[in-house]
């Protein structure tokens, strides 16, 4: 097959920034979806419904005026203390979710939960009012390659305590989060990046030190890649697309210390695309980017398709601003 065409995917997971370079990421992170996920790990946080107001104003300010038509759905910073009404508040302002960054995870998330009962308010409106917990799922205690199952028990102390709630683990990058996905019910779900389905650790370290390709989760092993691409390839909804598209700029991934992230939006469709053309399920390739995360989020579908043709084209070494994932190298396919 050289061409796929398949309904304008969503991005369930991005991060756009601020500043002078949001407009660069927020149009780049817009091409070819039908809707985008906004994380809210700015600075300050997006933890109010003033803040959320305000940065999805200035995003869509830069989507209309360069006419995109992506949508866009907002996400808020859970914080120890904010209280249940300016949870409220979140969710009224247009938040679809509410994300849990423990503290010390990740890019600025120094200011998160040390565990869940520092949020038991908050998680406890979310339950009553329907709405989505998104997980940062690392134990940031643990070392590096345990850190994501380490954190598995907390999802289970928080689903014990919150029978109704609905959990997304984003960024799944471990066989074990896989199965555990698996063996909960229905209403944990969880995103897959095109980075974690396409590389391993050995791409990050093997050839020289790739720091474009150093991001939270790190990337696991090969047994790893293989439970995440049968969970993507399966046409099960509980899994479905999110880029974690993570810009830093160029200056800042080759000096130390590295920011965790990878600039995934410009390459994230080639990379799913060969993802699912070498297992070969490229027809599973629409139900796990348009269609599965719809469905979690209740989003329509897309009433516009977009195709994929396999036309080889190199990722240039910067772009945006960034070193981008995949740069200089040949990847095959490409979105029209
Ligand atoms: O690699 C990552 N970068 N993982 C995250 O969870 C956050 C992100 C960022 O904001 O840079
Ligand atoms: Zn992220």
């Amino acid at each position: 097959m050289t061409e796929l065409v398949i309904k304008k995917p969503n991005d369930l997971h991005v991060h756009l920034r601020q500043g002078d370079e949001m407009e660069g990421y927020a149009l780049r992170s817009a091409e070819h979806f039908e809707h985008m996920l906004v994380m809210p790990n700015i600075k300050p946080p997006v933890a109010s419904a003033k803040a959320l107001a305000e940065y999805r104003r200035k995003i869509q300010d830069i989507l209309k005026r360069h006419k995109s038509d992506c949508k866009l759905l907002m996400s808020f910073k859970l914080i120890p203390g904010m209280g249940s009404d300016t949870v409220r508040e979140c969710l009224r302002a247009g938040a679809v979710c509410a994300k849990y960054y423990p503290a010390g995870s990740t890019t600025n998330a120094d200011d998160g939960p040390r565990h869940p009962s520092e949020i038991a308010e908050e998680l406890s409106e979310l339950e009553q009012a329907g709405f989505v917990l998104s997980v940062h799922a690392e134990a940031p205690d643990s070392p590096e390659f345990s850190k994501e199952r380490d954190f598995l028990s907390v999802i289970e102390y928080i689903l014990t305590r919150y029978p109704n709630l609905r959990i997304v683990v984003e960024h799944l990058s471990s066989a074990d989060a896989v199965q555990a996905i698996l063996d909960w019910p229905e209403r944990v779900g969880a995103s897959i990046t095109a980075h974690h389905l396409a590389y391993t650790v050995e791409d990050l370290v093997s050839d020289g030190l790739d720091s474009s390709l150093y991001c939270k989760p790190v990337l696991k092993t090969q047994k790893d890649r293989e439970a995440l691409i049968a969970a993507a390839i399966s046409g099960n909804a509980k899994f479905f697309f999110g880029s974690d598209s993570a810009p830093h700029p160029a200056a800042k991934k080759l000096c130390l210390p590295v920011p965790a992230g990878t600039y995934t939006a410009p390459v994230r469709l080639s990379l799913l695309a060969e993802v699912f053309e070498e297992a070969k399920a490229l027809n599973r390739l629409e139900f796990f980017a348009s269609t599965a995360g719809a469905l979690w989020y209740n989003l329509p579908a897309s009433p516009q398709a977009i195709k994929l043709v396999k036309e080889p084209w190199r990722v240039p070494e910067t772009l945006d601003g960034t070193i981008p994932c995949a740069h200089g190298k040949f990847i095959n396919w490409q979105a029209q």
